[in-house]
């Protein structure tokens, strides 16, 4: 019988657990670095070493950090339903966990691309890059993350992956940032959706979610138990 399709939309708090910080909370990483500073293309124009720096940092963390139980688990999924996840983390921990059809919306960390030439996108593992570094073209080399203030060319493919879901869920993010906040209007009215997060989220669109209050961990093992009925 066909699996049924089980979409998933992460954000930060889903490797919180791993030990990667989140955005928003206390202590969380735009506490200690202003995003004017580290994560517009203004910043990359006015101080490069700076920006390309901090993106060095949180690859080389990645060397550091291992997928928790909720990655894992989200993995398991797939056993039983035919998982799509949507992630806004640029980390690799739900590929490092197993999982297989992932959409990074805001990049990845493992990827460079050229400042000229868009399409030359490298693969460069948990590697630095500094000024200097080339695309074969000859043009410097950024990081493959999207900056505040630009688009995000895969929002186009999100939007129909979520309006096919027949379970959707949830996991470590404020809903703060669109357009992937956004996404979540695109789930079909009908379906079962969750939300794992253990502070309140306020949900955009006044939208009913079954909430599991817990962390990413503990969470994904309620949400296994309870999506057994439809498998
Ligand atoms: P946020 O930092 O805004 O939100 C993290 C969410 O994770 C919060 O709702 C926390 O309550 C929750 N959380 C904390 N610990 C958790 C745990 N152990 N298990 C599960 N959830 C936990 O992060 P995002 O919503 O992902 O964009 O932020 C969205 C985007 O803003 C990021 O992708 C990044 C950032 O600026 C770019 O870099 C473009």
């Amino acid at each position: 019988m066909k699996k049924k399709r089980l979409v998933v939309l992460s954000g930060a708090g889903m490797s919180a657990e791993s030990g990667i910080s989140t955005f928003r909370d206390m202590g969380g990483l735009w506490e200690k670095y202003s995003i004017e500073e580290v994560a517009t293309p203004e910043a990359f124009q006015n101080n490069p070493e700076l920006v390309l720096e901090f993106y060095n940092q949180r690859r080389s963390q990645l060397e550091s950090v291992e997928p928790n139980e909720g990655h894992k688990i989200i993995a398991r999924l797939q056993q039983n339903f035919d998982v799509q996840i949507i992630t806004q983390n640029v980390d690799n921990l739900h590929e490092r966990a197993g999982s297989k059809n992932i959409l990074h919306l805001h990049g990845e960390l493992t990827k460079v691309r050229s400042t000229k030439h868009p399409n030359l996108i490298y693969d460069i593992g948990t590697k630095p890059i500094k000024i200097g570094d080339n695309c074969d073209k000859g043009a410097q080399l950024r990081p493959h993350i999207v900056w505040f203030g630009e688009s995000v060319p895969a929002i186009d493919q999100a939007v129909p992956i979520v309006n096919s879901a027949d379970i959707f869920v949830v996991i470590g993010t404020s809903l703060n940032v669109y357009p992937a906040a956004g996404l979540i209007m695109y789930a079909k009215h009908e379906i079962p959706k969750f939300l794992i997060d253990p502070n309140n989220v306020e949900v955009p669109y006044g939208l009913d979610f079954n909430v599991i209050k817990k962390g990413a961990g503990e969470g994904a093992l309620e949400l296994e138990k309870k999506i057994n009925q439809y498998i």
